[in-house]
């Protein structure tokens, strides 16, 4: 009944001829039973958008502004992103909070910003590797929950990612009752939150280090529905195995 997504991000990676890649993928994965979502860098969004038109391939952002338009130098809004034929933007990954101080109050704003133009927002939550040693993950993952998840929030607006800050590109994962521990854990936060039959239709990424040899694995998890994946989501051969793995899981 939830949405199973294998989503790739491209991150600060990929040049016009990286879009090879996306048609490989548009020509091999026609019966994968899952959504397939490739977040390249901005400027790839139009060609990327227009590429995959007749396959079922959709294409996502990497981030949006809180606001609609303005002046904000070097920043792309919501409204734009849609405008490229996007689908989908990520909001909050933790290299945008690390590297530019977003905050939950940010991430609740763009994913706001997100719904308002017809966007299904990917929200990235994780706890540091501090967080997990010291017994805290739990009450890191609750308390990003609350201050950055929209209120309303619905499976048609909404995606929500678990990466665990110290697993991303790494190649360190959690144990699968580590990710099993964060996803129930999720499931039941939005059940409290939104009530069941809205909880339970909410899609949860696990993300970090995925690769082709661990996503089966992980795919086993009840409230696991899909994976976020930066490193391996670069090239189609690497990211195939893992649509295929979500897709027979
Ligand atoms: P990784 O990145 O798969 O390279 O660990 C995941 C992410 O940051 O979304």
């Amino acid at each position: 009944m939830r949405t199973k997504i294998a989503a790739g991000n491209w991150k600060m990676n990929g040049l016009s001829h990286s879009l090879d890649q996306l048609s490989e993928l548009a020509k091999s994965q026609t019966s994968a039973e899952c959504a397939v979502v490739i977040c390249p860098p901005s400027p790839l969004l139009f060609s990327a958008v227009e590429m995959t038109h007749s396959s079922s391939i959709d294409i996502g952002a990497q981030d949006c502004h809180t606001a609609q338009s303005g002046a904000h130098t070097g920043d792309i809004s919501a409204p734009m992103v849609k405008d490229t034929g996007a689908k989908y933007v990520i909001v909050g990954h933790s290299e945008r909070r690390e590297n530019y101080g977003e905050t939950d109050k940010d991430v609740c704003a763009k994913a706001i910003a997100a719904r308002d133009a017809g966007l299904i927002a990917i929200l990235c939550i994780g706890e540091s590797l501090s967080d997990r040693e010291t017994g805290k993950t739990l009450d890191i993952i609750g308390a990003q929950l609350a201050a950055s998840v929209p209120e309303g929030a619905t499976a048609d607006t909404l995606v929500i990612a678990y990466e665990p800050i110290w697993a991303i590109g790494t190649g360190k994962v959690p144990t699968l009752a580590q990710i099993v521990e964060v996803h129930d854990f999720i499931r039941a936060e939005l059940n409290t939150c939104f009530g069941a039959e809205i909880g339970n239709g909410i899609s949860l990424l696990y993300g970090g280090s995925v690769k082709a040899s661990n996503a089966a694995e992980i795919f086993t998890a009840e409230n696991v529905d899909g994976a976020l994946v930066g490193g391996a989501s670069l090239k189609a051969v690497d990211f195939l195995p893992i649509v295929d793995a979500l897709s027979a899981s």
